[in-house]
């Protein structure tokens, strides 16, 4: 994080006389509730903070209504949820002027083992539901000549793992979908920026889910057994090594709101930047095969279920 701040010339907006409303998505845990804690305290913005029906109450003793801040439900899936709450924001207080897409899902599995339903539950939470959400709010950022889109993407989304095929996808759409608005967004001063978290450290790791096959697979002994058996603590144990907290992502991203001009890609974290860096200064044909070398027990996958590798 440290280094981004140099790379970057940050340029702090000048106090304004008007209160940006931001509206943060998903935050019942997490980076969004980290980014509802930061940004409600900050009198200078207006906060929409807003979470599936389930956690709202639990948001609403949390954080009690003031002047600055509003606790609404908003399932980013559903296009009545979308549609009824930007609604009620226009009438509250004119038009969200900052969006921050942070809620996401992720599935652990093989490609294999997903379904058409699966597949296309990542990507509504993950890509289709953001992308509506932003289709929502641009007319009003449009003709006030500002705004900002902000995209919590992941390192994921620049570099795949196995059994993480569909949130790469969801995370990767996003990310092209996001360059594309930052070039169509230019004339009408409205910024588009993607924050990249490597691994953070917290309890997300809790919300992944798993196709029912996956769950088979792993408990039983098949062709994919390994893979899972490998990945699932490898992954947690790389979040749980990681130095990032949810918070530290919270303050990037506080920072992206108060630049002027902030850039498009935003690596949060050491992790992040070691990957982006990575990918980009290492020759090609050498990427794949050295991360793969890299799985933990690699050598065993699928090994009895396969010409190719036999026991
Ligand atoms: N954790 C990491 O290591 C990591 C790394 C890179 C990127 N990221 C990205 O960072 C973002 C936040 O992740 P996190 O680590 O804070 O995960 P998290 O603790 O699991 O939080 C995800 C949030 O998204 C919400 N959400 C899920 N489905 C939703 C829906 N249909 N409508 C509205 N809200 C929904 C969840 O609410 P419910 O309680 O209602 O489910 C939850 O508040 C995600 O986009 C994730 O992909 C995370």
């Amino acid at each position: 994080m440290s280094l981004y701040k140099y790379v970057y010339w940050f340029k702090r907006t000048k106090p304004s006389s008007y209160k940006p409303v931001i509206l943060i998505t998903g935050c019942s845990s997490g980076i969004g509730f980290e980014l509802a804690k930061t940004f409600s305290n900050i009198p200078n913005y207006r906060t929409v903070i807003t979470a599936r029906a389930p956690s709202v109450e639990k948001l609403h003793s949390l954080f009690p209504s003031a002047d600055n801040i509003r606790v609404w439900e908003l399932d980013i899936t559903s296009e009545i949820s979308r549609n009824q709450l930007v609604e009620k924001i226009r009438k509250e207080w004119e038009g969200v002027d900052i969006l921050i897409n942070n809620a996401g899902i992720s599935y652990r599995s093989v490609i294999e083992h997903m379904t058409d339903k699966d597949e296309l539950a990542q990507m509504t939470t993950n890509y289709l539901g953001p992308m509506a959400l932003i289709r929502n709010v641009l007319p009003n950022m449009r003709r006030k000549g500002r705004g900002k889109i902000i995209n919590v993407s992941s390192v994921s989304g620049m570099l795949a793992m196995p059994t993480m095929s569909s949130y790469s996808a969801s995370k990767a759409a996003l990310e092209g979908a996001s360059e594309a608005l930052w070039y169509e967004m230019r004339p009408f001063g409205i910024d588009v920026s993607l924050i990249q978290p490597g691994f953070i450290h917290s309890d997300s790791f809790k919300n992944v889910r798993y196709t029912e096959r996956g769950e088979k697979s792993e408990n039983n002994e098949d062709e994919y057994s390994a893979f899972y058996r490998n990945m699932k603590p490898f992954v947690s144990r790389l979040m749980g090594m990681s130095r990032t907290p949810a918070s530290k992502i919270a303050e990037l991203i506080l920072l992206v709101v108060q630049t002027e001009r902030p850039p498009l890609w935003v690596p949060a974290g050491f992790g992040a930047e070691f990957f982006y860096y990575l990918r980009r200064l290492m020759p090609r044909r050498l990427l794949h095969p050295v991360l793969y070398r890299c799985l933990p027990g690699v050598e065993h996958w699928g090994e009895g279920f396969s010409k190719k590798r036999s026991r």
